[in-house]
């Protein structure tokens, strides 16, 4: 199994290009199921859970062809996917394949709009909270879909076709509002989806769908609302640019200290994350190729966040966010409200020598002057890049075991941090 060797130390200086959003380019991967058109995607990153949603793809018929480099591609350029999904020869997504990676349960969506049936395994465990599928059941159930769970399958019907309907989530969710969009893209009638999630890569989804002909409006309100049609046509879409290894970087220049341009980076897609870094200070500004971030001479000051659906402090970058307040002057408080037990990062951070004491949903870190580099162990895939930004800033040397978490979701990460002067290595085998 590969492992990250990294002595800390070192600025970072230099340019980080940021690739396409995994959170995005996901869900519009298995949109392509909703049409027998190709769906053309660019920009789309080169990670391991695009790789494992080719092969959960292709598993029911759809061909995917990825595009090789056209002259003028930057090396970090994402590669573009020829999606077609002309003839659905399965509508079964095996246990196998779905355990692999969540966001795979989402196929139940297109494939019941389409299909007018669908067998998708149940996800089971994950590493962060119980994370359960219970409000996506029930907004396909409100378009009309007979679910039955049977053998770890949600098996789901629609002998004449989705509904449209009005789906009132109880809470906020990223996947319920994928379904339920997706779902009703092709449903008869008029969707209403109240207390929708706002995040961009809901956005970046509906736009995509838009351009493939679906009737949506209010994407990235707490309310969308979607007129069905009867079929959808291909399309090109390019993927958003990735906030989340966006803020990720940030965080480690505001840890290292050094001036780093994150290119391709959109700052509305992370406000509140940048505002935070500001406040711990780091010195944000946003040009024309970006975002640059710097931090020289001045300590780190410490923060209180919570997390929040978007427009707030997002989750996935509450690891990465407790890593740099290690190292703060002072006392910070980090609430996670999203997501239970996402804090298997912190006791791997104390292996660095950090000082967090965790009471039930909040963290408080008192800073330290010094982190010394350990072997640690990555968890999830957020909470991996944690433990880099700790080494990166760490005395000595720090070996990350099961780095596969980080290939999930970090394109070409030891190459793009030692560009800017890290000292980093992948140790294959
Ligand atoms: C997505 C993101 C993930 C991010 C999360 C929150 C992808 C591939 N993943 O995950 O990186 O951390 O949004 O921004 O886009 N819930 C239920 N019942 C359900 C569905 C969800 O109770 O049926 C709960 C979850 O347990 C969690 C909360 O709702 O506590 C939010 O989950 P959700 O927004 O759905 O997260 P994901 O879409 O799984």
């Amino acid at each position: 199994m590969d492992r990250i060797r990294i002595i800390g130390g070192n600025k970072l200086e230099g340019t980080i290009p940021i690739s396409g959003a995994k959170n995005a380019a996901l869900p519009l991967m298995i949109a392509a199921l909703l049409t027998e058109d190709t769906l053309i995607l660019d920009n789309v990153p080169r990670l391991a859970d695009v790789a494992l949603l080719q092969r959960i793809l292709g598993n029911h018929g759809v061909d995917i062809m990825s595009a090789g480099k056209r002259p003028g591609d930057t090396e970090y350029q994402g590669q573009t996917l020829h999606i077609s999904a002309k003839t659905i020869i399965d509508t079964t997504a095996p246990y196998e394949l779905v355990s692999k990676m969540r966001a795979s349960f989402w196929v139940i969506a297109p494939l019941i709009a389409r299909m007018h049936e669908a067998k998708v395994s149940l996800p089971g465990g994950c590493a962060i909270g119980t994370r359960p599928v219970d409000l996506l059941i029930m907004a396909l159930e409100k378009l009309g879909a007979e679910l039955t769970i049977d053998g770890g399958y949600v098996i789901a019907r629609a002998p004449g076709g989705l509904k449209g309907a009005t789906i009132d989530f109880p809470k906020v969710t990223v996947s319920g509002t994928h379904v339920a969009l997706m779902a009703a893209t092709l449903a008869s009638g008029t969707t209403i989806i109240d207390n929708a999630a706002c995040e961009p890569e809901i956005v970046d989804v509906a736009d995509c769908l838009i351009k493939m002909g679906a009737k949506i409006s209010g994407a990235g309100t707490p309310r969308i609302t979607v007129e069905g049609v009867a079929k959808l046509h291909g399309a090109r879409h390019t993927v958003l640019p990735d906030r989340i290894e966006t803020g990720t970087y940030a965080m480690a220049v505001a840890m290292t200290g050094g001036d780093v341009q994150l290119s391709g980076a959109r700052p509305e897609l992370l406000q509140s994350a940048l505002d935070v870094l500001a406040q711990a200070g780091a010195t944000i500004t946003v040009n024309n190729d970006g975002i640059r971030v710097a931090r020289n001479g001045a300590g780190i000051s410490p923060v209180t966040v919570t997390t929040a659906p978007f427009p707030g402090f997002p989750t996935d970058l509450q690891a990465q966010l407790m890593a740099l307040m290690t190292r703060a002057k002072g006392t910070s408080h980090i609430t996670e409200t999203i997501f239970e037990n996402r804090f298997m990062h912190v006791q791997e951070l104390a292996r660095f020598g950090s000082r967090i004491q965790l009471d039930g949903e909040t963290a408080t870190i008192d800073g330290v002057a010094k982190l010394r580099g350990a072997p640690v162990m990555a968890t999830d895939l957020r909470a991996s890049v944690s433990l880099v930004i700790a080494a990166l800033a760490a005395e000595g040397e720090t070996m990350v075991n099961r780095i596969y978490h980080l290939d999930r979701g970090f394109e070409r990460l030891e190459e793009k941090l030692s560009a800017c002067g890290a000292q980093i290595e992948r140790i294959s085998g």
